[in-house]
């Protein structure tokens, strides 16, 4: 087991580079198995669940070539199984996109009931209720996901909500199914795009995907294709709040600004400097940041992938901000560590109450997710003294060289197995 050992008070200040998003990555790595042609990836994110999801296809069959760290060849013209050990949905919820891939493919496909993040409870009918639709029989037995068809003929399918997983899954199951497929109140993610934009680049007939009606044609077969996979936005919002945080000046490279959009005007709103390149945003900020309401919302909203990060920067703020989730009902953990630094934050209900500190104390804490780990290193950045947070195999789920990239905009962040008295103490001795 790793922690993460910070001396904060530094501000962030220089350049980094932002990856690809995981979050389309993972969709487009199913999608990619459902070629019996060579498909090649570029701007693959070199992350924990993105080797999960490449070893769970390589299990089932797939040939799967790191070619180098953000680059893959996958070819799925030898899949032996339709079938995903509950090992891998253990690990990545994620890996039930294999369910629409397979079903799509060998109308047949065999998953467990996905894990993943522990930030509410995460219903999958709206998958089920999909692939039903679309002609498949889909039992539920013992936590195993079984889905069969003789043959997938399109349909008009209603979302009760508006869902990431099931739009992406029902479309990879929908792209090879007979005649026309509709989704409503479909999700708008770039990352939706991102997935449907790989597929009509392997030949899918896609229409609509960032709306929220997709259309799509059912083709017979998809063909191998060259893809480059879109910019991670939860990355580089990350590294913008922690640039607004630290009270530094960042240049966020490799980003599309109009995917940062709802994080731009909030730190806007509360006083951070935000510049839009073309491919790059530039966040800075002086004095103390001020207060706002926040809501989570689906796309275009304030996404809820943020919401730990700028609870934590509002927490230094001037003045109450109240931040409203209403995605997942379980994604305030992070708060009894903030509060442990000397953050006064109160939970009611899916709302945050957050009275600003002047500053936060450096703690022993730990991370509880993902993204909320990504918040409480924000904190470590800023806090005064010595933080150190550990389960931080959440972090490593969803970024790419975190600390080696903070420690190149001049933060002092080391990397240290938990047991490991001894680098302790030299960092210590080090920071003074
Ligand atoms: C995806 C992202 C996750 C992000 C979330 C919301 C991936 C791998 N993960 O998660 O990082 O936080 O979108 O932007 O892309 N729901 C149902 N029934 C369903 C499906 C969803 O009730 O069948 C509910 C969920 O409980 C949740 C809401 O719908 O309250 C949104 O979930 P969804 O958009 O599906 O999230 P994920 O795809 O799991």
């Amino acid at each position: 087991m790793e922690q993460y050992v910070i001396k904060g008070g530094k501000p962030l200040t220089g350049e980094v580079t932002i990856g690809g998003a995981k979050n389309a990555a993972l969709g487009i790595l199913a999608a990619a198995v459902m070629a019996d042609e060579t498909v090649t990836l570029d701007n693959l994110p070199d992350v924990r669940d993105i080797n999960v999801m490449l070893q769970a296809i390589e299990e089932i069959g797939a040939k799967v070539e790191r070619v180098d760290k953000h680059v893959v060849k996958i070819n799925g013209s030898n899949i032996t199984s339709v079938s995903i050990e509950y090992e891998y949905m253990r690990k990545i919820r994620a890996s039930y996109y294999l369910l629409g891939a397979l079903l799509g493919k060998y109308k047949a496909a065999q998953v467990s009931l996905p894990g993943g993040c522990d930030i509410g409870s995460r219903p999958i009918d709206q998958h089920i209720k999909g692939f039903r639709m679309l002609g498949a029989n889909v039992n539920v037995d013992q936590g195993v996901i079984d889905a069969k068809a003789d043959k997938l003929t399109g349909s008009h399918i209603y979302l009760d909500m508006v869902t990431v997983g099931a739009t992406i899954n029902i479309m990879l199951a929908a792209c090879l199914a007979e005649g026309k497929t509709i989704i409503e109140n479909a999700a708008k993610e770039p990352h939706i795009v991102d997935v449907a934009n790989f597929l009509n680049s392997m030949g899918a007939n896609i229409k609509g995907a960032g709306t929220d009606v997709i259309r799509i044609r059912g083709v017979e077969r998809l063909h191998g294709s060259e893809y480059s996979i879109v910019p991670d936005m939860i990355e580089a919002g990350t590294f913008m709040v922690a640039a607004a945080a630290t009270k530094g000046d960042v240049l966020i490279k490799n980003v599309i600004p109009k995917h940062l959009e709802a994080t731009t005007a909030k730190l806007t709103e509360v006083g951070a400097k935000v510049e839009e390149y073309d491919d790059a945003v530039r966040v800075c900020a002086t004095g103390r940041l001020g207060n706002t309401h926040i809501k989570t919302l689906p796309y275009p909203g304030f996404p809820t992938d943020m919401q730990p990060q700028i609870t934590t920067l509002l927490a230094l703020s001037e003045g109450t901000s109240i931040v409203t989730e209403s995605i997942f009902e379980n994604r305030f953990r992070y708060v009894d560590e903030l509060s442990r630094m000397g953050a006064t934050i109160t939970v009611e209900g899916n709302s945050a109450i957050v009275n600003g500190v002047q500053g936060f104390k450096g703690a022993a804490i730990s991370a509880p997710d993902l993204r909320a780990g990504a918040a409480l290193v924000i904190a470590g950045l800023v806090a005064e003294g010595i933080t150190q947070i550990d389960q931080i195999e959440y972090i490593q789920r969803g970024y790419e060289d975190f600390e080696e990239k903070i420690r190149n905009l001049g933060a002092t962040i080391e990397r240290m197995d938990v047991e490991d008295e001894k680098s302790l103490k030299k960092f210590k001795l080090k920071v003074g």
